[in-house]
């Protein structure tokens, strides 16, 4: 398993490209089974999840061709079983389940495991697919879905206990585009990578309205046909660069952003009291820190609260800003494996409940620190990046799910570090 050797310390300055978005590109990625036609998607990184999402389409007879960041798909005739031994290595193929039900009546698909973040249940998803009139038979490890007659369209409240889900909006949303009859997905994500896939399932002959607000309504079309797209910049990427610029206490600037996306972290980082600047089309953000920043309050929600996902990096960030902060992950309450990793590094910590009380330190001490998952990995990396002499992060395999050339973009920025490829 690779490993990264920061040398910790030195002020990040200069800029680089943000790459589009892991997360709108996998659902993206699986609507393009609702059509036989051909379909090319612009902007999908080149990361693992999005490397599997390809793996699966073409073992399930997708032809596909990825050159530069594009995907071109064709899925004249496909099966509809995906295979336990890539699906079971990345949760969110769950995302194939209403798109393959659409499409050919038939998912067989293998349960999805927890991760370290939290259970992980799709009782949401399978609500929805039930209502939309799928039978659901649950053997071994797998499940497998149909419904011999097509979907009827129907309205389903999507809300779980810790509010909307995001696959499980996409999912129902896919399924019932080639629903007979309307359906109304209340309670829906509103996160914009649910917005983009609607752009992309829209510009197939989807008839959806609604997406980017809590109510989603989709009236079936009996097929799709092909579309091009280009998926979203990655807004959880952007706020992981903007807090390694300020960690470091240097000045960075990212491009290809979308401003509307980064509210709530534009939000907290002045809150802090750094300071952040757009161009004037504002698709390129500077950040830079002041010299008297000051802890607060995060708390997780679904958006377009502040989103779980940049939780632990911001976590890193707090460890080196005076005074307490205090942040609550309302999603993934388990969500804080990083703490353990970032007190090794001298960080004080205390996580109680599903919450981080995070006592500022003026300095971070260089650790070999083990990665847990993606987003966590990220955080140790950060503080790597401001650390007294030298950190190792393991396992990389987790932060290369998720971050597209994390150590040539870093490097770009002015860091001390080295990828070290697996030794054995
Ligand atoms: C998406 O996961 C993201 N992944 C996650 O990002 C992100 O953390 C999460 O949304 C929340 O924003 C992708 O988009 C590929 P959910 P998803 O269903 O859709 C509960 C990353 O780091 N729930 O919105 O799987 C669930 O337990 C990843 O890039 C049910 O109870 O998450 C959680 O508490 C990690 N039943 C909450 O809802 C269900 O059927 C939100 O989960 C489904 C979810």
């Amino acid at each position: 398993m690779d490993k990264l050797i920061i040398n910790g310390g030195t002020p990040l300055h200069g800029s680089i490209r943000i790459s589009g978005a892991k997360n709108a590109s996998l659902p993206i990625l699986a609507a393009t089974l609702l059509t036989e036609s051909s379909c090319s998607i612009k902007n999908v990184p080149d990361v693992s999840d999005t490397n599997y999402m390809v793996q699966i389409l073409n073992s399930l007879g997708v032809s596909i061709e990825r050159y530069s960041g594009t995907v071109i798909t064709e899925a004249k005739t496909i099966q509809s079983a995906a295979p336990y031994e890539l699906v079971s290595k990345m949760r969110a193929s769950i995302c194939m389940m209403g798109p393959l039900l659409a499409r050919t009546g038939k998912a067989i698909i293998s349960m999805p495991g927890g991760c370290v973040i939290g259970t992980r249940p799709i009782d949401l998803h399978l609500k929805g697919l039930k209502a939309l009139g799928a039978t659901i038979t649950q053997d071994g490890g797998n499940l497998t879905l149909e419904a011999k007659n097509g979907l009827i369209g129907c309205e389903i409240d999507l809300r779980g206990k810790s509010g909307p889900t995001v696959l499980g909006t996409a999912n129902i949303m896919m399924a019932a585009t080639l629903a007979q009859g309307t359906t109304i997905i209340e309670s829906a994500a509103r996160e914009p990578e649910i917005e983009d896939l609607a752009d992309f399932l829209i510009n197939m002959g989807a008839k959806i309205t609604g997406q980017g607000t809590r109510v989603i309504t989709i009236e079936g079309v009996t097929s799709l046909h092909g579309a091009h797209h280009e998926v979203i910049p990655d807004r959880i990427e952007a706020a992981t660069y903007m807090m390694a610029g300020l960690i470091t206490g240097g000045e960075i600037t990212l491009k290809n952003i979308c401003r509307p996306h980064l509210k709530t972290i534009e939000e907290k980082i002045q809150q802090i009291g750094h300071y952040i600047s757009y161009n004037a089309d504002e698709t390129q953000v500077t950040v830079s820190p002041t010299s008297n920043p000051q802890g607060c309050e995060i708390i997780t929600d679904p958006y377009p609260s502040f989103p779980t996902d940049a939780q632990a990096q911001f976590t890193s960030l707090l460890a080196l800003t005076p005074g307490i902060s205090v942040i609550e992950d309302m999603i993934f309450p388990e969500r804080f494996m990083h703490c353990a990793e970032l007190n090794r590094m001298g960080a004080k910590i205390e996580v109680d409940r599903g919450k981080a009380i995070v006592h500022g330190v003026t300095q971070l001490t260089g650790a070999p620190v083990m990665a847990s998952d993606l987003r966590a990995s990220a955080a140790l990396v950060l503080a790597g990046l401001a650390a007294k002499g030298t950190t190792q992060v393991n396992r990389l395999y987790h932060i290369d799910r998720g971050y597209e050339h994390i150590d040539t973009k870093l490097q770009d920025l002015g860091a001390d570090l080295k990828r070290v490829p697996n030794s054995i």
